[in-house]
């Protein structure tokens, strides 16, 4: 028989009865309609049974010849994926074939009617397989990939969340405002995707790396608490946790403090778990200064899910006869340790590899001590003195059996590498838990960071971050030391958020922006407007912008930001499915008039 379809065959004229979820042994005798996909299909001596899928779920129909007479015949043709539209019987299932592990495990449809909706080619993908090909195929056919109940319940997740943080913020009396994505540059630190403007030959617009000055705009109108679930556009290189093209839950808020964006915030996030996995998170987050993180993990995005914090080591051992570490610090390096439970039965070879893993993050070496049955173990053992050595077990708090590493180097160094080698021996250690959600608040994060390259300060979170009252007097004889009123949101080691009160006055912004080294043309061009903004009665306001994609990521238990974007770009920046970025004709950039250059 031909499955050949008349475009008239296509259409519904009807509407299903149910969701292939939705059968149970109550409905039994009902008269149902179904439609969805064939998930899968067998024979048994001439009864065909299908899985009939929809996004909801599965149901068993039943092809019997005796029932459904041609039904039957067109039956036999129909694969994987074809689209059917079934009428038949609601039956219980004799109690061999009940399935206890589905809702509708109890009951199958007996099909009297059926009408195919549309066949399918084969695919380039077995659903059920989908685990084991590579990610590109899935991406290139990525509206296959969501029929995959995993898929689908991670689309379905991101929806609750998005919409259980809309009901929240609306409860808290938050505005959604829309902000506009042709653009001009705003300053988060990355790239700007530019779009050339036909009708302004020569000019671009930018697409916003985040709504910041925008939403500060809504505050100088009155809106006084905004929220946007928006996009932002990045041209930065990509990471596992990185897309050019991501969403932000953005909020500002006036006449606030630092406590109550905390509060907001972590409703926020509360809300979001609990509609998302239906996990009670408790509050209030736990808080760290940026100083006690960067001292004791190296970096300003702890995981506290374990310990092995870092020690400083530099003044017990600054009077070796280590050659290498001498040298370091005359020239201002710091030794920076951390010890490792159990650790001396590393082998040579596993020494070796962990030497060469911190050398991806610029050390030059890895020392390391075994301390085992009362003596130490250490190629470098014989350049320290025993008091040394006993001070160093006793600051480590090594026991039998334990190893502690160290790295001699510039402070820079010392904690991005001591800060990696901690979360690859955690993971190696198997010592994570990942059950867990390990928040946490970084606070008082320096306002200003040194750009040795540029020779010039840059701004830690972004220039309009307001600096600490309390050190505002600081900002000519020392900016280096001032603190920002800014603050990050980290989960489980990765910053989920980030945010700041900001600076509502004139003369305060136009300093921080000369301090920043932009000349007076470069403040005017690009935030003449701004400016003029906080010239015109300006309220104190504040805000923050959780990453909702790296929240999704981290609350499913998933290993790539890909996953929780419907249609997520590749480490390449580009789009497989729809073949983007991609050239454009020469009538396109003729009336946009650009040229290319190769
Ligand atoms: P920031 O630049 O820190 O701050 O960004 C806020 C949060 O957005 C998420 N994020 C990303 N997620 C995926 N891919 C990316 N490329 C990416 N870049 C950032 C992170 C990050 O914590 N306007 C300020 C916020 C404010 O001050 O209110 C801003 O954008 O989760």
């Amino acid at each position: 028989m031909s499955m050949e379809l008349s475009f008239k065959d296509f259409f519904v004229h009807s509407l299903r009865s149910h969701h292939c979820n939705q059968l149970t042994k109550a409905d039994v005798g009902k008269r149902v309609t179904l439609m969805g996909w064939v998930h899968n299909r067998r024979d048994h001596g001439g009864v065909i049974f299908i899985d009939l899928r929809d996004r909801e779920g599965l149901t068993q129909i039943v092809f019997n010849p005796e029932i459904c007479g041609t039904s039957h015949t067109m039956a036999e043709h129909f694969r994987a994926e074809f689209v059917l539209h079934v009428e038949g019987e609601v039956s219980a299932r004799p109690d061999y074939s009940i399935n206890p592990n589905l809702p509708t495990g109890e009951i199958e449809v007996m099909v009297d009617t059926v009408k195919l909706l549309n066949n399918c080619n084969p695919l380039p993908f077995q659903l059920d397989e989908a685990d084991s090909v590579s990610e590109e195929l899935r991406l290139t056919y990525r509206y296959l990939d969501f029929r995959r109940p995993q898929m689908s319940s991670i689309l379905q997740a991101r929806h609750r969340v998005a919409f259980a943080v809309r009901q929240y913020l609306n409860s808290e009396g938050f505005l959604e405002v829309e902000t506009p994505i042709l653009t001009k540059s705003t300053p988060e630190g990355a790239r700007d995707y530019l779009v050339p403007s036909r009708v302004n030959p020569g000019n671009f617009f930018a697409l916003p790396q985040s709504p910041q000055i925008m939403k500060q705009l809504l505050m100088v109108g009155g809106i006084d608490k905004y929220f946007q679930i928006c996009k932002c556009f990045r041209d930065e290189d990509l990471r596992a946790d990185r897309q050019p093209e991501f969403t932000q839950i953005d909020m500002e808020m006036s006449y606030v403090t630092q406590e109550e964006v905390f509060r907001i915030t972590e409703g926020v996030i509360r809300n979001a778990f609990k509609a998302g996995i239906n996990h009670d998170l408790r509050l209030p987050f736990p808080r760290m200064t940026h100083k006690e993180s960067m001292d004791l993990y190296g970096c300003d995005k702890p995981d506290l899910r374990f310990g092995l914090e870092l020690f400083n080591a530099t003044e017990i051992l600054k009077d070796s006869n280590f050659k290498i570490f001498n040298t370091t610090l005359e020239q201002g390096g710091v030794i920076k340790g951390l010890m490792y439970p159990g650790g001396a039965s590393f082998s040579r070879k596993d020494l070796d590899d962990l030497t060469s893993y911190v050398g991806n993050y610029g050390a030059k070496g890895l020392a390391w001590f075994k301390f085992v049955d009362g003596s130490v173990q250490s190629p470098i053992a014989k350049f320290f003195n025993e008091d040394s050595i006993a001070k160093l077990q006793s600051l480590s708090g090594a026991k039998n059996n334990d190893i502690v590493f160290m790295v001699c180097d510039t402070q820079n160094v010392v904690n991005q590498s001591l800060s990696a080698l901690r979360n690859h021996l955690a993971r190696i250690g198997k010592m994570i838990d990942d059950s867990v959600f390990s928040f946490l608040w970084i606070i008082d994060f320096p306002l200003f960071k040194y750009n040795d390259e540029e020779q010039r300060l840059e701004s830690e979170h972004h220039p309009f971050t307001a600096p600490v009252v309390e050190d505002i007097d600081l900002l000519d004889s020392n900016p280096l030391a001032v603190r920002s009123s800014s603050y990050d949101l980290v989960l489980n080691g990765v910053e989920v958020g980030s945010g700041s009160i900001r600076i509502h006055n004139y003369a305060l912004q136009k300093k921080i922006f000369e301090l920043l080294s932009l000349d007076e043309y470069a403040i005017n061009e690009q935030f003449g407007f701004f400016l003029d903004a906080l010239k015109m009665g300006a309220p104190p306001h504040g805000g923050i912008a959780p990453g909702l994609d790296r929240i999704l990521m981290l609350m499913l238990g998933l290993s790539s930001i890909r996953d929780v974007i419907a249609f997520p770009k590749t480490q390449k920046a580009s789009c497989l499915l729809t073949k983007s970025p991609s050239a454009v004709s020469d009538r396109q950039l003729k009336e946009l008039h650009l040229r290319i250059t190769k």
